[in-house]
């Protein structure tokens, strides 16, 4: 399956990437998200496969397309042929305002695995700590951030003021921020993304050491997809608060609001392919380039199974276009 696969959800995220950069910078993020998800649902349907949306834009009454639950691909529409049977997991526009207004790492997401390989989590808030491969098994959720931050610094053979954390920038972290200072670690705000945040503290040389806070919990899953195919670690549990998440919670199967999930409660599927496309320019990818005559993009595909991570750069040439010279780089 990830063999035959990943190069068609490579074109579905591409195809994401480049409908939604045309808005970049129009500050319009409904725009920019509904563009997406436009764009990546009708590719999607042509892609062979049986699929049914595990994350989504949201509950069917809320959300027109990909919404969970829905059906995707060619068995929606051709009965004739037997797919292989894929749960979907999907960001369309990772980072709504980041595309809105132009700002670094905007990208496009779609994760794939047997079924019952990606967790159904509802749409909430989920604390999280991401490290990379190195520093697995080092962490703990509910330890103090001095804490975890020696335990990474033991592991990368480095003082704790050698390390950068990522956060969001968000009121609610501000504790949060106050202890990594107070433990003296470099910190990195971000004013949203903090999927292709946790994906750059798996991958080496991106001056990522760790990803630390409260961000959304179909990012959590998502990340987790990717960290399984980098080797690298998610400890994560929701913010369940209220009654009414609770009961979400409840109807997602998820029987302990409390549990503290890793990486592979996250993503327990031993078939896994990430798919992601630049959309603005980013630390991990870069973003849809528009020349004359067609478009450049730069994706990542990661498979688990064999351990494939492809850093992919594509031309799409314009029907029609003549005389168009692709550069080297
Ligand atoms: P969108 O792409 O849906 O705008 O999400 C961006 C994001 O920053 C995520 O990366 C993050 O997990 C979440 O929003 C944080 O939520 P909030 O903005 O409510 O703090």
């Amino acid at each position: 399956m990830e063999q035959e696969l990943s190069l068609e959800y490579l074109r579905v995220v591409e195809r994401a990437a480049i409908a939604c950069a045309r808005t970049m910078g129009q500050g319009d993020r409904h725009k920019s998200d509904q563009v997406a998800v436009e764009a990546m649902r009708e590719e999607m349907d042509t892609v062979g496969m049986d699929g049914t949306v595990v994350i989504g834009e949201g509950e069917r009454d809320r959300a027109p397309m990909l919404y969970i639950g829905e059906k995707v691909g060619l068995a929606s529409h051709d009965r004739h042929h037997q797919y292989p049977a894929v749960d979907i997991a999907v960001d369309p526009l990772e980072g709504t305002n980041l595309c809105a207004t132009g700002e670094p790492n905007a990208i496009t997401v779609l994760a794939a695995s047997e079924h019952g390989g990606l967790l159904h989590a509802p749409d909430l808030y989920m604390e999280k700590i991401i490290v990379g491969p190195l520093c697995k098994g080092a962490v703990d959720l509910e330890a103090p951030p001095e804490r975890n931050l020696k335990a990474i610094a033991k592991r990368l053979e480095r003082k704790v003021g050698d390390l950068v954390v990522t956060v969001l920038d968000r009121p609610r972290h501000e504790k949060l921020i106050a202890d990594i200072r107070k433990a003296g670690a470099r910190i990195r705000l971000i004013s949203d993304g903090d999927l292709s945040a946790g994906i750059s503290a798996a991958v080496s040389d991106m001056g990522v050491h760790a990803v630390m806070g409260t961000g959304g919990a179909p990012e959590g899953v998502l990340t987790a997809a990717a960290l399984k195919c980098l080797n690298g670690q998610i400890l994560a549990r929701l913010v369940v608060s209220t009654k009414e998440h609770r009961e979400r919670t409840a109807r997602m199967g998820i029987t302990d609001p409390r549990r503290i999930y890793d990486t592979a409660d996250l993503a327990p599927g031993k078939k896994i392919i990430f798919a992601s496309t630049g959309v603005t320019p980013g630390g991990l990818l870069r973003g849809v380039r528009f020349f004359g005559g067609g478009t450049r993009t730069q994706s990542v595909i990661m498979t688990y199974e064999d351990r494939q991570i492809r850093f992919i750069d594509s031309v799409h040439i314009e029907k029609g276009a003549k005389d168009v010279r692709i550069r080297f780089y």
